[in-house]
């Protein structure tokens, strides 16, 4: 049970992100008994209604988005319980009265989600002071993309945080609510046999790719401005890097964690984006095939715009100057339409410095450890043995130890990750949250390839919906003589 009742405030309480995501991770939260009995959930948006055409709304998105085995008629009545509506047009300030009146007879302990456009996050910080809705007990919970680039950025930053203090500002990325996500800090450090390969020494080079299959979901007016690179690789790749190449924190507190993750984003070098010597190759899918249906290009999806330039694909050759990782490339990668979704980091071991066995095997087939973010959540190392074969003198063969998460830890439900991140806002707990200097480097890098690409008039390489993305990406690790997982043998 949470310690303390909590108000929950939901900015865009209408929106995709509320139903699809918040309020069945708030329901998961409360058949589990992890909200107290006294936290309410207050829905606020433009539109004219009243809760209960909110809490039916609610209801219809909890029969959709939650399996039947995880809702049963009585929990979904005792949640639609907590739910509430209030109509706010967000740029009106007395339109805030009556949200105020309410949450004074709740707890002083409040927690305001952002799921609104980030150009509104800080006139409704603006507003909701004004209006006396805020205390010291209040938290506010920002979602991405913060911004389109560093200076917009800061200046959403700089306009939250003057009602706001940092301590009490949730910035959300949610692959760091991903269970396999915080597995990695579990992973590096409490297993001794990882940890003390982690580096330059042992490892040649590692590979992160987020692949999906869906395309941009009729958000074709967001997209096309921001770009996989906004969209992906600003926040969630970049996050992965850091808990894939940071040291070990001084402890599990947020700032230990944080401090470490700024460090890699202070060493990453600035990726050249054209020339012989290229390293990120952008890509957009043209049409293709889907599990044997066909699916449309980019610039055949509807609202599409001709002139687009945007990019559904981003591989990058990323590189960390510090002492730990100085020569081992990082490869990226991620885009839509691809031929299956997932999420997976995989790190290449060098092989033995006295090799002993067949040349020709020495580059091939190495140690190889694998982590399944999604989906089949779970670990695979690839390990050398004796080939049994009688006709292979010398010859190894690859095996792999695996884990499987779902299968291994008794077919629990794995929860989704906005499910954590509520329960550590509504803990108070910021581990699992972006500080502001990490954003601003993680923008800093970003807009560095930005402006590269603002002056470069090529078009984004094709890769038809449905494949591993355009021919570059392969040139890119071919350079250096590797390649991407999906091409090497399974082990
Ligand atoms: C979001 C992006 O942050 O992450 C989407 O805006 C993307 O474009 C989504 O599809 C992917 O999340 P997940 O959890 O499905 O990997």
């Amino acid at each position: 049970m949470s310690s303390q009742a909590c108000d929950i405030v939901i900015f865009g309480a209408l929106g995709d992100l509320t139903q699809r995501k918040l309020i069945p991770a708030l329901f998961q939260l409360a058949r589990a008994g992890l909200l107290h009995e006294h936290s309410r959930i207050v829905g606020v948006a433009r539109n004219e209604q009243d809760s209960t055409a909110f809490i039916q709304t609610c209801l219809a998105s909890l029969q959709r988005f939650v399996a039947a085995d995880y809702r049963s008629d009585s929990e979904l009545d005792a949640f639609a319980k907590r739910l509430s509506y209030v109509q706010v047009d967000f740029k009106q300030p007395e339109q805030y009265q009556p949200l105020a009146q309410q949450l004074e007879s709740g707890s002083q302990e409040r927690v305001f989600y952002f799921a609104t456009a980030a150009s509104l996050f800080g006139l409704v910080s603006e507003h909701l002071h004004n209006a006396g809705c805020l205390n010291g007990q209040s938290r506010v919970v920002l979602e991405k993309p913060l911004g389109h680039d560093t200076e917009s950025s800061n200046r959403i930053n700089e306009y939250v945080g003057r009602y706001f203090e940092e301590r009490q500002i949730f910035r959300i990325d949610h692959y760091l609510g991903k269970e396999t996500v915080q597995n990695l800090l579990a992973l590096r450090f409490a297993n001794p046999l990882f940890g003390n390969q982690w580096s330059c020494k042992n490892i040649s080079h590692i590979e992160i790719t987020v692949a999906e299959k869906v395309g941009i979901e009729g958000r074709w007016g967001y997209f096309d401005e921001a770009g996989q690179m906004r969209d992906m690789v600003q926040n969630h790749l970049l996050q992965l890097l850091c808990l894939t190449a940071m040291d070990p924190p001084l402890n599990l507190s947020a700032n230990a964690i944080r401090n470490e993750k700024v460090k890699v984003l202070q060493a990453l070098s600035p990726v050249i984006a054209s020339g012989p010597n290229r390293e990120v190759v952008r890509g957009r899918y043209v049409d293709g095939q889907i599990d044997d249906k066909p699916v449309p290009g980019y610039l055949n999806e509807p609202g599409a715009n001709q002139d687009s330039c945007t990019e559904t694909f981003v591989a990058i050759k990323a590189e960390i100057r510090n002492w730990r990782w100085a020569g081992v490339p990082f490869y990226l990668r991620t885009g839509k339409r691809m031929k299956k979704k997932l999420s997976q980091i995989t790190v290449h071991f060098k092989p033995p410095s006295h090799y002993i066995f067949d040349e020709e095997q020495r580059n091939q087939a190495h140690n190889r450890l694998t982590i399944r973010l999604q989906p089949d959540e779970g670990i695979s190392l690839q390990i050398l043995n004796q080939d049994q074969d009688l006709g292979h003198d010398n010859g190894l063969k690859a095996g792999s130890l695996r884990l499987d998460f779902a299968h291994d830890f008794g077919n629990r439900r794995i929860p989704d990750a906005y499910e954590r991140l509520l329960l550590e806002v509504i803990r108070d707990n910021q581990n699992l949250f972006v500080r502001r200097d990490e954003i601003e480097y993680a923008w800093q890098w970003v807009d560095q390839l930005q402006a590269q690409w603002a002056n470069d008039s090529t078009p984004p390489q094709p890769y038809p919906a449905g494949s591993w993305g355009p021919k570059g990406a392969d040139l890119l690790t071919m350079k250096n003589g590797h390649c991407w997982h999906e091409d090497l043998p399974a082990g």
